[in-house]
């Protein structure tokens, strides 16, 4: 998978997807170290994308990289705009996308031009959703901020916007044309963010990696107080695996569910609590306790390894669960995954620590004594 190495600090390998139709071969690089940020420009002059470029951040990565990032392709002799939008999940709507539209044409933005999306996941999300319908799509590249965008978010082409009712109901498949990860980002990421990402970092070692679990449990207080040191290769091994997955099921028409461990009980969480509450991390901090439960239950994962995992996601320290959220609501709220199929909601459920399958339809009863089990279990903490 790995092609090169671009200096000693930065590493480069390609995310490389299933062919098409007509057998060509689509790829995309992930430039993964220290100091990627002042690398953007040149490389995405070298490879040929757009020299019309509309740099798209939120209030707070604007002026943490946005300049920075602007000023290298302004430097390099590009034409560079800005979009500036509010922070936060909330704004992760059709809305914020439509305000997108409207600033594109405000600026005669044509089929020529290359969004860059500066920030974590919902700039990301949101970026890409709007450069995959703006005049029928337009290409974009990923620059990640947050560790939560690093590991996983800017990674595989999915795009899209929350509906009040469900997350990610609007949405698209639609690759970046490059990932540029500068580690460095993450030592003005606040102390809450930090778990958050490390959250999805304990989902790839659950669900593909016991040595990267493993390597979490050992190292995880030097991780809580970045060590700049330890996240570069944590960073890569999470885009190895992701890539890895992606490059076999594009389209999440099967395999790619595995990565959706704890997504089912976390976004039915996130939905029940006006996506206000928890941030996305801390919600599947949440569904990943509830669905270790359930893989006890449903696929015999044992009960020492259960007991690893949800020790480690402890660790986490989420916002303290609220307990007005109810058995009922969160079940309820399931039924808007898109996952459902046929009425029945899917879970991808673990049988051992880097151990995970797909497709799992418990019966009600199951579903909700996991939940009932989450609820006790935070009650005890
Ligand atoms: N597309 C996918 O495959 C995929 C996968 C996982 C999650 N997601 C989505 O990602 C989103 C969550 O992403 P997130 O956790 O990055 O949330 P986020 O984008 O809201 O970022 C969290 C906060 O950190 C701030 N921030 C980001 N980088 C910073 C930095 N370096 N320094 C200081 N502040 C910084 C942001 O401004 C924001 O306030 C959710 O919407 C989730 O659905 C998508």
């Amino acid at each position: 998978m790995r092609t090169g190495t671009v200096d000693r600090s930065i590493s480069q390998f390609s995310v490389r997807l299933p062919q098409r139709d007509d057998a060509s071969t689509r790829s995309y690089p992930i430039y993964i170290g220290q100091g990627v940020l002042s690398m953007i420009a040149p490389a995405v002059s070298e490879r040929g994308l757009p020299k019309r470029i509309v740099i798209v951040s939120d209030e707070h990565t604007a002026s943490l990289y946005g300049d920075r990032v602007h000023a290298g392709f302004v430097n390099f002799g590009f034409r560079a705009d800005r979009i500036e939008l509010p922070a936060g999940e909330r704004n992760k709507t059709p809305d914020t996308v439509r305000s997108i539209y409207d600033k594109l044409h405000a600026l005669r933005a044509g089929r020529d031009s290359l969004l860059v999306a500066v920030g974590g996941g919902v700039i990301g999300d949101i970026t890409g959703y709007a450069a995959a319908t703006y005049l029928r799509g337009i290409p974009y590249v990923q620059v990640p901020t947050s560790l939560l965008a690093q590991v996983d978010s800017s990674v595989g082409g999915k795009v899209g916007v929350n509906l009040p009712y469900g997350k990610n109901l609007i949405g698209a498949f639609y690759q970046p044309a490059c990932v540029f990860i500068d580690v460095g980002t993450l030592s003005t990421l606040p102390g809450r963010e930090l778990r958050s990402g490390l959250a999805e970092v304990v989902k790839y070692g659950a669900i593909l990696d016991a040595a990267l679990f493993d390597l979490l449990e050992r190292d995880f207080d030097g991780l809580l107080h970045p060590d700049l040191h330890l996240y570069p290769d944590i960073v890569k091994r999470c885009c190895e695996l992701k890539a890895s997955v992606v490059a076999k099921d594009e389209h999440e028409a099967g395999l790619r569910e595995i990565l959706n461990f704890g997504h089912t009980v976390g976004h039915a969480i996130e939905a029940s609590t006006g996506y206000a509450t928890y941030t996305h991390g801390e919600a599947i901090t949440y569904g990943m306790i509830a669905e270790t439960y359930l893989s006890v239950t449903e696929r015999s994962l044992p009960a020492d390894e259960a007991g690893r995992i949800i020790r480690l996601l402890d660790r986490l320290g989420p916002a303290p669960f609220r307990n007005d959220i109810g058995i009922d609501t969160m079940y309820q709220a399931m039924f808007g995954d898109k996952k459902v199929r046929s009425g029945n909601i899917r879970f991808s459920l673990l049988t051992g620590i880097g151990a995970c399958t797909f497709g799992h339809t418990p019966g009600e009863e199951a579903i909700k004594n996991s939940l009932r089990q989450l609820v006790s279990h935070v009650k005890e903490q």
